[in-house]
């Protein structure tokens, strides 16, 4: 997509995927993507594991028990990680490499989703992060922040509508309660 603002519009959380991997030239830029992002004092705390085996993406979609459904497609996933002794700012520095992967891959016309792993849990009361961290092999000090999934689309999303966004949450100039 050429221009960066129909990227924006067109940019929707994709749940389900077909079976096509992802070139991994578009991998290595998915992840260039997130190298590239800005981190709090430049501390770059984050670390991140690219996932394609089935059965360990399968095993994932296990870390808690609702909103996890996009990983049991997508042939691709991507765990956010970062160092919570490096950086007081790691959930930042970790949501805004996330956040530039997820461009990243609308701009290579193919679907993501991102699943929110930290402050999560299964049913039996395990902590998504740990489940992830044990699965993968994290170190402790490194904070799981979410999963993002990756692959071909394999459902229509509507672009975002710009006549419905909520511009009744800026505010000009100081805080106006009235709209
Ligand atoms: C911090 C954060 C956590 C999210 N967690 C999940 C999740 O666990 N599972 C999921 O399917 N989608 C998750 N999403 C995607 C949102 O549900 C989605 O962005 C939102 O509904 C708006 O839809 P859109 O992305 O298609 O515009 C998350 C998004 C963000 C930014």
């Amino acid at each position: 997509m050429d221009n960066f603002h129909e990227l924006l519009l067109n940019r929707r959380s994709i749940r389900k995927y077909t079976d096509q991997k992802v070139d991994p030239e578009d991998v290595r830029l998915i992840l260039e993507s997130a190298l590239t992002a800005p981190s709090s004092k430049g501390a770059r705390s984050w670390q991140f594991i690219v996932v394609e085996d089935r059965e360990m993406l399968d095993h994932l979609s296990g870390c808690k028990s609702n909103y996890a459904a996009s990983m049991s497609t997508a042939p691709l996933a991507v765990v956010v990680t970062a160092d919570i002794t490096k950086s007081e700012a790691w959930i930042e520095d970790a949501s805004v490499a996330a956040s530039f992967m997820q461009l990243q891959v609308a701009a290579l016309g193919l679907g993501s989703c991102w699943v929110e792993v930290r402050d999560r849990y299964r049913d039996d009361g395990e902590p998504a992060e740990d489940y992830v961290r044990q699965a993968l092999g994290i170190p402790e000090e490194f904070g799981v922040l979410c999963i993002i999934t990756i692959g071909h689309k394999n459902e229509e999303r509507r672009p975002i509508d710009p006549a419905k966004l909520q511009w009744e949450k800026v505010h000009i100039g100081k805080w106006r309660n009235e709209q």
